[in-house]
């Protein structure tokens, strides 16, 4: 299959044809998320969350997360791979910012890298991007600065709350962001900003007019120990497959039935 580009992302959204994204943190789920046909695969930093097993996704660092988007980008022949600047890697210094990138691009096989913040983070874009690597950005509800928005709150509400999030979608845009994540923002107001960027938004609980969705496979399948939000749809329960598993081996070991002769040499 032809590889997924950020002309893919433009094409895309001229045509009114939904983007599809789930988060990978490893080579298995990348393989079969890619083979589904999944357009791109998010290595995100909520691998502090949901494979180093933080309360956030503060800890993470960048050589945390090399080696798990260096094991997507290398299972995958046609999804688009993400790599996500953990906290501090970027905000510290537009230099910062390019070193970080520079960093996944040349160390990994990523095809883009996405950071958090809109006009805060717009320097930080500009220099990334004329070094010739695509951003993704992410504004709404940024879980690396969860501490100042005092936790997993809604963004964008109100008049105030729409008029940020456009100025912070328009600062992205000219920043030149090949696309934005909008994570948990009113329906409306995500309609309001896919309606006026060029660019493709990608929703994470931001409803049904966007370009594209966006979901942390755990939570999707059903993988997660921890609190699942309202706007995921579980598609699949593997805690309970797994955990059923889990609990007939060792009734099988304990009670003699495995291993039966066809698995004895
Ligand atoms: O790290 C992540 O999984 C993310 C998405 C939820 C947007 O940044
Ligand atoms: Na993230």
């Amino acid at each position: 299959p032809k590889r997924v580009r950020t002309r893919h992302f433009q094409n895309a959204k001229a045509n009114g044809i939904k983007i599809t994204g789930l988060t990978s943190y490893d080579m298995l789920s990348a393989r079969i998320f890619d083979e589904a046909g999944i357009d791109f695969l998010l290595v995100g930093d909520s691998a502090g969350n949901n494979v180093f097993g933080y309360d956030t996704t503060l800890p993470v660092t960048v050589d945390d997360l090399i080696p798990l988007t260096r094991a997507v980008a290398h299972a995958v022949t046609r999804a688009f791979v993400v790599a996500d600047m953990p906290f501090g890697s970027y905000e510290t210094d537009v230099q910062d910012a390019l070193h970080t990138a520079v960093r996944f691009m040349k160390e990994t096989g990523a095809h883009a890298v996405k950071l958090e913040g809109g006009r805060r983070s717009a320097k930080q874009i500009r220099r990334i991007v004329d070094a010739g690597i695509p951003v993704m950005a992410h504004i709404g509800y940024t879980p690396q600065s969860e501490h100042q928005l005092g936790g997993h709150i809604i963004q964008g509400r109100g008049d105030r709350g729409i008029d940020d999030l456009l100025a912070d979608a328009h600062a992205i845009e000219e920043a030149g962001a090949f696309a934005v994540v909008l994570e948990m923002v009113p329906a409306d107001a995500a309609a309001r900003v896919t309606e006026e960027l060029t660019i493709p938004t990608i929703g994470v609980g931001a409803g049904p007019h966007v370009d594209g969705q966006l979901l942390v496979w755990t939570d999707w399948a059903g993988f997660t120990t921890g609190r699942v939000p309202r706007f995921v749809r579980q598609y699949a329960d593997l805690k309970g497959v797994l955990g059923e598993a889990a609990q007939r081996y060792k009734a099988d070991v304990e009670g003699g039935e495995y291993p039966g002769p066809e698995h004895s040499y």
